[in-house]
């Protein structure tokens, strides 16, 4: 039995080195360690030893098995090695773009925020931001909007429990917190995130994004409103023909309020399903600012004058881009993500 194994323990080293390939050494691996290899033959064999003779071929047998183990990984390894470095004298095609990971990109209301900022700046707006987290006296008080007016039922809110603070029903209230440290003449524009008790559906979200713009100075008057939200906003939708329709609305803190639509994308503006008929899509509010507004924040009403204006920015992308259900930007699927 010794010799046995001493014999198997020779003509096992020597058909490892000969081995050429990875896959002849997993054959060679499984005809010798394998359930019905001959080393295994061997150790099943142990059984007809004497208890002494058992203890002492066992213990080569099973030296010669961790041997064999060990020899197969390393000569596997230099096979793979040598393997890698043969690759250097065969053709391979340097130009061949590599396996990338894919990139990702800016969400697609990040990328049209930064549209509106580009767009405001080169029409000589600033930028400004504010807290998600307003007090009353700036979403509503100094907007005209006091504690028992009914119009803070057209915007439902979401109230801090506890604390007297709300999650901003609109970016107004920067334009208000914006004109109490900056003196007239005024030209801002307030990209951001706004809370509302809305229930989800394909055309409203408790959270969206509104950009609010503002511009006071000694002579500004509602030509000017038209004149900047029209470049504006065939700018942002990239329709040159685009046309907007101005309707007297009400908000309390202009006077005149108006109400913008722009012509239907689905028809331009012939009436389809999607403007009801109308050719015209509602888009925005706007108007002259309130007096009590810009008496509020410091500024002569006597002296100055200015328009506003606010729009909802998923509403803006939904018209731009015919996107019929304003869930799809929340939901972060790539299929959707990826065609921006
Ligand atoms: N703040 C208004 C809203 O969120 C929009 C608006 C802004 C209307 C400025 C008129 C003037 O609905």
């Amino acid at each position: 039995m010794k010799q046995k194994i001493l014999d198997l323990r020779d003509q096992a080293l020597a058909s490892i080195k000969q081995v050429k390939s990875v896959e002849h050494l997993k054959e060679l691996e499984v005809s010798l360690l394998g359930k019905k290899g001959q080393l295994t033959a061997m150790l099943k064999g142990l059984k007809e030893l004497s208890e002494a003779d058992r203890r002492v071929v066992g213990k080569m047998a099973n030296d010669l098995k961790q041997e064999l183990a060990q020899t197969l990984v390393e000569k596997e390894q230099g096979l793979k090695r040598k393997a890698s470095q043969s690759l250097g004298q065969e053709f391979y095609d340097t130009s061949l773009p590599g396996r990338t990971e894919p990139y990702g990109h800016l969400h697609p209301i990040t990328q049209f925020i930064r549209e509106i900022e580009d767009t405001f700046l080169s029409l000589n707006f600033e930028v400004a931001e504010g807290p998600q987290i307003e007090d009353d006296y700036h979403n509503f008080t100094a907007l005209n909007i006091p504690k028992d007016h009914p119009a803070r039922d057209m915007q439902d809110t979401l109230w801090c429990k506890d604390i007297p603070y709300l999650l901003r029903t609109h970016t107004s209230c920067v334009q208000v917190r914006y004109m109490e440290s900056h003196d007239a003449p005024i030209r801002v524009v307030v990209p951001g995130r706004v809370f509302r008790k809305d229930d989800v559906d394909a055309t409203h979200s408790p959270m969206f994004h509104q950009f609010e713009g503002i511009m006071v100075d000694t002579t500004t008057n509602l030509s000017h409103l038209k004149g900047i939200l029209t470049i504006a906003l065939r700018r942002l939708v990239n329709n040159p023909q685009l046309e907007l329709r101005f309707r007297s609305g009400f908000f309390p803190f202009v006077e005149p309020g108006l109400e913008v639509d722009v012509t239907c994308v689905g028809c331009e503006g012939k009436g389809c399903n999607i403007c009801k008929k109308t050719g015209w899509l509602e888009l925005l509010g706007c108007g002259m600012v309130h007096p009590y507004v810009l008496k509020t924040v410091g500024l002569d009403p006597e002296k100055y004058q200015g328009f506003a204006f606010g729009a909802g920015i998923e509403r803006l992308l939904m018209i731009k881009h015919k996107i019929n259900d304003i869930r799809l930007f929340y939901e972060n699927d790539p299929r959707f993500l990826e065609q921006f």
